[in-house]
């Protein structure tokens, strides 16, 4: 059963929300278009492309590691878990692990409830000793809540990709603490998060070859015109990608090819030619501030696994209340 957090009546809030977040992001001194709008359906499809790339790592060393580790895992959290996979997606990373986790229920979350009912309905037929309960709701908004259909016991939130790096640390550290409170006594966060490391692999993989991520990143513009209509051309934009090393994230900007003008219902903008749209940053941690990052939020990390370059930490940590 696809459990919908958000009543019809709020659809046309979050349609409102979209349009008033975008007229101030674009109207603001440093333009910038939040990282969500990335995701309509050919942007999903373009990040499942950018994860195939060979210079864009982190999926990969990811999966290697719980390849390598997933029996050390699964012995860390114990069978029988409540398995709250935030940003389920299609559930295929979490669905590969079930039968090394064996999770009772499995609760899988996106803000696409259509997507997550045609995978749930999949997986039921696949893993049918395990209770399903899908969740349609944005979590990375504040004050999410999980609904009363999630079991309380053992609750295991998995967080894998290093998404967490697309929050600023301080987001993140407000996202944690809202698992953590989330989490009753035996709960715990699985988590994966991308390292620092050399800028020439970073920004190759946020700047491939055959030019993925810039479509990834254009996109956006595409997204942006149905939600608002607006009328960018998305001829006119230019992906840059690069590891910023003072501020320890990879950027995505669009920058303007040509001076233009820029309009939308209420609303319009003119950028100079080389001016830039701020459309994402990706936190890379050290291994011990990203440790540092779950004791602020309440957790207690009891493993750390990576590869053999260090370039990916998968993070079992348990809840800790005083
Ligand atoms: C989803 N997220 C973890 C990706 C990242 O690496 O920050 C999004 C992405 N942006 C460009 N390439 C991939």
């Amino acid at each position: 059963m696809l459990t919908p957090v958000l009543p019809e009546a709020h659809t046309n809030d979050a349609v409102l929300h979209d349009h008033a977040e975008l007229d101030i992001g674009l109207r603001a001194r440093q333009a910038c278009i939040s990282p969500k709008f990335l995701y309509d359906t050919l942007g999903s499809r373009l990040f499942e492309a950018i994860c195939e790339l060979p210079e864009y790592y982190p999926t990969r060393t990811e999966a290697g590691i719980f390849d390598s580790f997933g029996g050390e895992i699964a012995r860390t959290v114990g069978p029988g878990s409540t398995l709250i996979d935030l940003g389920a997606g299609n559930c295929a990373k979490a669905a590969s692990l079930f039968p090394l986790l064996q999770p009772a229920q499995y609760v899988p979350v996106d803000i696409s409830a259509e997507f997550l009912q045609d995978a749930v309905a999949r997986l039921r037929q696949r893993f049918h000793h395990i209770e399903m309960n899908a969740v349609g709701m944005d979590f990375s908004s504040a004050g999410w809540s999980l609904p009363d259909t999630v079991r309380a016991e053992r609750r295991l939130f998995f967080y894998p990709g290093s998404s967490i790096g697309n929050f600023t640390p301080h987001e993140a550290r407000e996202f944690l603490q809202r698992v953590h409170a989330q989490c009753g006594p035996d709960g715990g966060i699985l988590i994966g998060i991308d390292l620092a490391k050399e800028a020439a692999v970073l920004d190759a993989a946020y700047d491939d070859a055959l030019g993925v991520t810039g479509a990834f990143n254009l996109n956006i513009l595409r997204h942006v015109n149905r939600l608002l209509g607006s009328d960018f051309d998305v001829c006119q934009w230019a992906h840059r990608g690069f590891y910023n090393e003072r501020e320890g994230r990879v950027e995505m900007h669009l920058e303007a090819k040509r001076a233009q003008r820029v309009t939308w219902p209420g609303g319009e903008r003119s950028f100079q030619a080389g001016e830039w749209i701020h459309t994402e940053n990706s936190y890379k941690y050290r291994q011990s501030d990203a440790v540092g990052l779950l004791e602020q939020a309440g957790f207690a990390a009891t493993r750390v696994w990576t590869d053999p370059r260090n370039w990916f930490a998968v993070i079992h940590a348990r809840a800790m209340f005083h």
